[in-house]
């Protein structure tokens, strides 16, 4: 149904202007995503007169409506849709619908759940999201979570809330693990949360790109010597690059023998727990101090859900919790958190609705079959990719990512150079949209699949993209497998 056109809508909507305004933007939106998988992958043409238009100061008396919908919709064409179904670059965010419509609901209702009393039972379904998420990790009852807006605000706060159990007020010689290939987030949390920049250490890793524990307890131990005062752990269960997952029980038992807390950055990897294979190489997690989810990711949610979950809830709650006689009238319910004590925010969204809504609708075994048919997708494009002349697949992905780059054998005078070649054409498709990265010195490119839109028809025109490329970039002189 298209919204009457009129201008300047009250403030105070009646019954029939909420419909047809939400019913202009579900209109909208049905479109959109009837039209993702035939929409190229990347837009860039014509940028000009839209941000000219996005750019305008609000008008005294409003517009119409259509018209702001026709600007919104044209602009999200542009740029690359991250969670189309061709777009296999950094970590896709598939974004359900189902999600969308949930949180158009929490904003309209616009309740308080900072303060579990404002809005008991809404505070009540967030909580319950987050039992959830501690309960595939086997995180017992006191542990306490919050959902945040990302993985990055995540590790922040796992960050605050473990330098503040294990260092008090003073940083000084304060020192962080982290392999080389975990998230960046890590160190910019570290920063963020006052530690200098030498308080970050990175830990080598082996050959397939896991944290080397043995190098870890050395670090630890130099450390140590010297003085400093190491604090904190972090392993990764998924890493960016290629989806590498650290060897958890080994980092967790030096990380008890050395008085370290522990975080795990599951970000990526978090929710394949959910698949019985992803349980299954995912084992360690459970013995974290905190871990950080990320619902944007592999809860297929729209940006701007992440989680922290930590085991000792009482050390999150310490680390963040504030007196304020502004706030004296609002009692502790008991039983329901009050999230403003677990995070930095005090006022904050409704989180909870745009993840329970969607799992509580399709159910837990909808999202399961996503995440096994990206595991499945993975290992087809790691077979096939290691097919085609020119380039190599060093690494069998464990979660979704897949690394490939040019060969040095390839007859190319400069593969990593190529392999940048390679990723411009591939994308010029416009039908598949991948990432590169830099792994141990060597160009690589990127094929990542967490994408609920995404089947094995695309992968296979994704591949034969890939393989038309790489033959058009290193020719005949490509003859090695
Ligand atoms: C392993 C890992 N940690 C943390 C992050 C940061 O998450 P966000 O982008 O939600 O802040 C990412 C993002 O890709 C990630 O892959």
């Amino acid at each position: 149904m298209a919204a009457p056109d009129r201008r300047g809508w009250p403030l105070e909507l009646g019954p029939a202007d909420i419909e047809a305004l939400a019913g202009a933007v579900a209109a909208r939106l049905a479109a959109f995503e009837a039209g993702r998988a035939e929409a190229p992958t990347t837009d860039m043409e014509g940028l000009g007169p839209l941000l000219a238009a996005a750019a305008a100061p609000p008008p005294e008396a409003g517009r119409p409506l259509e018209d702001l919908l026709d600007l919104v919709m044209a602009g999200a064409a542009k740029g690359f849709d991250t969670g189309g179904p061709g777009f296999m670059a950094y970590v896709p965010s598939g974004g359900i619908v189902s999600s969308a419509v949930a949180e158009m609901l929490a904003l309209g209702l616009n309740r308080y759940t900072g303060i579990a009393a404002a809005a008991p039972v809404l505070a009540g379904i967030e909580a319950g999201v987050i039992d959830w998420c501690a309960g595939l990790f086997g995180l017992p009852g006191p542990s306490r979570g919050v959902l945040v807006s990302g993985g990055s605000i995540a590790n922040l706060t796992a960050t605050v809330t473990a330098r503040t159990r294990r260092l008090g007020d003073d940083l000084a010689g304060a020192r962080l693990y982290v392999s080389a290939q975990g998230h960046h987030s890590v160190a910019k949390a570290a920063r963020v949360a006052g530690l200098p920049r030498d308080a970050v250490r990175l830990v080598p890793v082996d050959r397939a790109l896991r944290m080397d524990p043995d190098a870890l307890a050395a670090m630890v131990a130099e450390d140590r010597r010297a003085g400093l005062r190491p604090f904190m752990a972090v392993g990764t269960c998924g890493t960016t690059n290629t989806g590498a997952l650290d060897p958890l029980p080994e980092i967790a038992a030096i990380c008890r023998g050395a008085g370290l807390w522990l975080h795990v950055d599951a970000a990526y990897g978090g929710f394949f727990r959910l698949t019985e294979r992803g349980r299954a190489r995912t084992g360690g997690v459970e013995a974290a101090d905190s871990i950080t989810l990320d619902p944007h990711k592999g809860l297929l949610l729209p940006y701007g859900t992440g989680c922290v979950l930590v085991r000792d809830g009482d050390a999150l709650r310490d680390a963040h919790r504030m007196d304020a006689t502004y706030l004296q009238d609002l009692t502790d319910l008991g039983g329901v958190p009050d999230f403003a004590d677990h995070s930095a925010e005090l006022s904050r969204e409704f989180r909870g609705l745009r993840a329970w809504l969607p799992l509580h609708l399709h159910g837990v075994a909808a999202f399961r079959a996503v995440l096994d048919e990206s595991l499945d997708l993975a290992g087809h494009v790691h077979d096939a990719l290691a097919q085609v002349p020119g380039l190599e697949v060093p690494w069998r992905p464990e979660l979704s990512a897949v690394g490939f780059r040019v060969r040095t054998d390839a007859g190319v005078a400069d593969p990593d150079a190529a392999g940048a070649r390679l990723l411009a054409r591939i994308n010029a498709s416009r039908r598949v949209f991948l990432s590169s990265t830099v792994i141990g010195g060597r160009y690589t490119l990127r094929v990542c699949l967490l994408v609920h839109r995404t089947h094995r028809d695309r992968v296979d025109e994704a591949v034969g993209i890939i393989r038309d490329a790489a033959r058009a970039e290193l020719g005949a002189r490509a003859g090695v497998g």
